[in-house]
């Protein structure tokens, strides 16, 4: 896929998810073969009062590249001065958030509600762009709701102001996440534009994603919700689009020896206390993969100190690489 100057290998790209894309997650997403990762949605206006949490969280290491910074906003000069702090960082890309719904969001005027005011969206992807020699891709929902499906006209506008790549969430902002992702928009908005166009929503498995890119004709998708506590998704996804065959699923052990790494990679990130609560907001999504995974999310939940999270999970590795079961074992939900 090419993404304004970016060629990738791989047409799958880590969809940005607040409280899960951080810097460990990204990492052991691309290492698993995701061609793009992002932040997080970061605020423009907290950027300009000069946050220090949100200058953080627009850090990456190298080994991300090529690494995005998302960030959003209604005003077109805070937007611009984003644009100008997040270039000084040397990212690979921007991406514009229209996608967000949540009501602080919306009520700011951003995200999803700057997409029923069209001029001041115009003015501020001007902004944007004019602010950075970095492509700007910009990620949006297919409409408010049904009565007003902006991604088409949106997006001819992002081609017009020389935006490199759209993502289209096929939900509208009034379902949130409700219902299923309408991909005949993304369809929709492939017959449009020439520039790239990705598509977004309820892709759980591999076969799911080579029949949403072969009916939608998207150049790339992104993958949400069905990376979490599994980053193997990509390598098995890139397997299965590359030879149509779906690897075995990743056995328990390799499983919780990267949870044990993802865990260590989320303390040394952001110290103990927050690197275990950020890091068990996956645990359940791990555990879902996992014999006797159940009891070891339940416990894992109870902890806080790191070192006996690590501890639990060495001793349910080592049962599996010994085919032994830990407490009743067998179970997979
Ligand atoms: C917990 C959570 C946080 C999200 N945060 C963001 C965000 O910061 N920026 C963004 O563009 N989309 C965000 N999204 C939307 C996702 O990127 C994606 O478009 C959506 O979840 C649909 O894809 P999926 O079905 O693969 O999860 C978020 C979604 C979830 C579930």
């Amino acid at each position: 896929m090419q993404y304004g100057p970016i060629a990738t290998e791989s047409p799958l790209v880590l969809s940005p998810m607040a409280g899960y894309t951080d810097q460990p997650f990204r990492l052991l997403c691309r290492e698993q073969g995701a061609a793009l990762v992002c932040t997080e949605l970061l605020s423009s206006t907290a950027m300009w009062f000069g946050s220090e949490r949100t200058g953080e969280m627009m850090d990456f290491t190298e080994e991300e590249r090529p690494v995005g910074v998302q960030i959003f906003g209604a005003d077109p000069v805070q937007m611009a001065f984003a644009a100008r702090k997040v270039t000084e960082r040397g990212p690979d890309y921007i991406d514009i958030n229209l996608g967000c719904s949540v009501p602080k969001v919306v009520k700011s005027g951003a995200c999803s509600a700057l997409t029923k005011d069209p001029e001041r969206l115009r003015a501020v992807f001007q902004a944007v762009v004019s602010s950075t020699h970095l492509p700007v891709s910009a990620k949006m929902r297919k409409g408010w709701d049904e009565d007003d499906v902006s991604a088409p006209w949106i997006s001819e506008m992002c081609q017009e102001l020389g935006l490199c790549a759209v993502t289209i969430h096929g939900r509208t902002a009034r379902e949130g996440f409700t219902g299923t992702a309408d991909w005949d928009i993304v369809r929709h908005v492939k017959s449009l534009v020439t520039i790239p166009v990705l598509g977004s929503g309820d892709l759980r498995t591999p076969d799911d994603v080579k029949r949403r890119m072969e009916e939608s004709g998207c150049d790339g998708v992104m993958i949400g919700r069905a990376a979490m506590g599994d980053p193997w998704f990509f390598a098995r996804t890139n397997h299965f689009l590359q030879t149509g065959e779906d690897p075995p699923p990743t056995p328990p052990s390799a499983r919780l020896s990267l949870m044990r790494r993802h865990l260590r990679m989320s303390v040394e990130h952001r110290g103990e206390h927050v690197g275990v609560v950020t890091f068990r907001s996956q645990v359940a999504a791990y555990c879902r993969r996992i014999p006797g995974g159940r009891r070891l999310r339940d416990a894992v939940m109870r902890m806080d100190r790191w070192q006996d999270i690590d501890a639990m999970l060495y001793d349910y590795e080592q049962a599996s690489i010994e085919g032994s079961e830990i407490e009743e074992g067998g179970e997979v939900e």
